[in-house]
């Protein structure tokens, strides 16, 4: 249904841009040609078949046949998880709603060519203690380096999409194609910027014992020097650039020096919006740390909790609404709240929590996401997001509103309103939500290798709808090339200030 919904939309799409080209073709073409060139807005839906440089084609997935890549290393090191393990991540998506014959056929697809720079291992697989030998990639035909587990995974999409590109170029690899890897950069859509950010962040940032800077805080100084460096980031001042940066205080320094370039994140919380906004980068998705429910033949009355909700009450800044919220709702009988992060041993419990509950409530904390949401997916748990200013992942393509309740922090925060409204909800209303759970959930999903319609597929496409923006930009730059004294920048770019004293 979701589906149907996605191809139904770029059917609208396509035919009122064909429309609209006809007629400005035809009659208006100077005078639309100002007005592109007057609007600072940039298109929001784009039909993916006006993406130029995209290629369509059938996947057949006989080709894919004669490779198949090793398991994971098994961690060495007591903290560190074996990352996915390949049975889970294959059955849990070969679920009714994830059918690889039906998603290639209704999901045409699209390619993203993207220029990655050979960036030295210490910026990323490195940070896996991996040593380089004959390449800064590992050859991911053989073991592939570990990504540490628990809470980390939450944001490793900069491992994920990494290994795909990777993958792009090993012949008959068994991977979806939305992205490949090409090393002209004349030949690309975007240039990529392999840095694991988040990673750098959670493992390196803290400041050593002589005072000396965090291994993560170098990264970043070493990263922007390296771009400035580049050809690549002269000619376009990074606005071709993709970056990631998912953790919220992942690029804290860099990102004010790499703001112009596209950047990957799960939130807008930490950033003011000059830096990132949802015009120029890109939502990605948590990783979920509760394992997707399987065979889930729960039902309406199955479930015994009408409201589940884990996480801290008390926040430093914009979770005030979770204390209120918990003096409303603790005298509810069928209402379960539990405090404390989902740490080791959380982890069972909050899977046990979230398959027996009909609703999950998700609450803007530190910042407007957080991977409880992902994790409500995972679970079937019909989530009820009190978050104002959350943005969601491939929201352009997605209606969130068929799967989850949506209720405005000052209304929830009423008396039983909120109480009132999920009692509401009647049981062929839950069903159907819960339905739409089953078929989106593997959009969610990260694995490796990747499959059709899986998260990192998503984001990629989600990166190929940016593309035109980034070449309105670019060519928009390069307006007053003849007039040396001016740069574009000086004029186009003259609103955005970086306050210097923001951070
Ligand atoms: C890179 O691609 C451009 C445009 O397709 C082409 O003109 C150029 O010769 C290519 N460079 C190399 C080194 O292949
Ligand atoms: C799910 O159901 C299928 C088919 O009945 C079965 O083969 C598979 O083992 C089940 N998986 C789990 C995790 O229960
Ligand atoms: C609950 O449903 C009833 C009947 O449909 C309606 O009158 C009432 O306003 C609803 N309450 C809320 C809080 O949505
Ligand atoms: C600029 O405009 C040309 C068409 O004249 C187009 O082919 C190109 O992709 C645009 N973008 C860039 C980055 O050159």
């Amino acid at each position: 249904m979701i589906e149907k919904n996605v191809s139904s939309i770029n059917v609208i799409v396509s035919r009122k841009s064909l429309l609209l080209l006809f007629t400005m073709t035809s009659t208006l073409f100077l005078m639309s040609w100002f007005f592109v060139l007057g609007s600072t807005s940039q298109p929001q839906s784009i039909d993916i078949e006006l993406i130029p440089n995209s290629r369509r084609f059938s996947n057949n997935n006989n080709d894919y046949a004669t490779w198949t890549p090793e398991k994971y290393v098994e961690p060495s090191v007591g903290n560190r998880a074996i990352l996915v393990n390949s049975k889970d991540a294959s059955s849990s998506s070969s679920q009714d709603s994830y059918d690889e014959g039906k998603c290639n056929k209704n999901n045409e697809e699209v390619v993203i060519k993207i220029f990655m720079y050979d960036l030295p291992s210490k910026f990323h697989f490195g940070l896996l203690d991996w040593k380089e030998k004959n390449s800064v990639w590992p050859d991911i035909r053989g073991a592939i380096p570990g990504y540490p587990g628990g809470l980390n995974l939450q944001h490793s999409i900069e491992f994920w999409l990494t290994l795909d590109l990777l993958a792009s170029e090993i012949p008959n690899a068994p991977k979806a194609s939305s992205a490949v890897r090409v090393h002209n950069s004349s030949e690309a859509d975007i240039i990529f910027v392999p840095f694991f950010s988040s990673l750098s962040y959670n493992r390196y940032s803290k400041i050593n014992q002589h005072g000396q800077k965090s291994r993560n805080k170098v990264l970043q100084e070493e990263l922007v020097e390296y771009l400035a460096g580049q050809e690549l980031w002269k000619r376009s001042g990074g606005k071709d650039h993709l970056i990631l940066a998912h953790h919220p205080n992942s690029m804290l320094d860099a990102r004010v020096k790499l703001w112009p370039a596209t950047f990957i994140l799960s939130d807008f919380g930490r950033y003011p919006p000059n830096i990132a906004n949802v015009d120029k980068d890109v939502i990605a998705p948590y990783k979920h740390v509760i394992n997707s429910y399987v065979n889930d033949t729960s039902t309406f009355d199955s479930r015994p909790t009408l409201l589940y909700f884990q996480g801290a009450i008390y926040r430093k800044d914009g979770g005030v609404a979770r204390q209120e919220l918990f003096y409303l709702l603790k005298d509810e009988k069928d209402v379960h709240f539990s405090f404390g992060s989902v740490q080791k041993d959380g982890i069972q419990k909050a899977t046990q929590g979230m398959r027996s509950s009909k609703f999950c409530l998700n609450i803007a904390g530190d910042t407007p996401s957080s991977n409880r949401l992902f994790d409500a997916i995972a679970s079937h748990c019909v989530p009820v997001i009190i978050s104002d200013a959350i943005e969601l992942p491939y929201e352009d393509v997605l209606d969130y509103s068929d799967f989850c309740l949506f209720v405005p922090t000052r209304d929830a925060i009423q008396g039983n309103y909120l109480i009132n409204l999920i009692r509401n909800v009647t049981k062929d209303e839950w069903t159907r939500m819960w339905n739409g759970l089953k078929e989106v959930e593997a959009f969610f999903e990260f694995q490796f290798p990747s499959k059709e319609g899986d998260a990192v597929q998503m984001i990629w496409q989600a990166v190929a709808r940016r593309v035109p923006a980034v070449r309105l930009k670019m060519n928009k730059s390069k307006r007053f090339s003849r007039c040396p004294s001016t740069t574009t920048s000086d004029i186009v770019e003259k609103s955005i200030h970086v306050p210097s004293n923001f951070w």
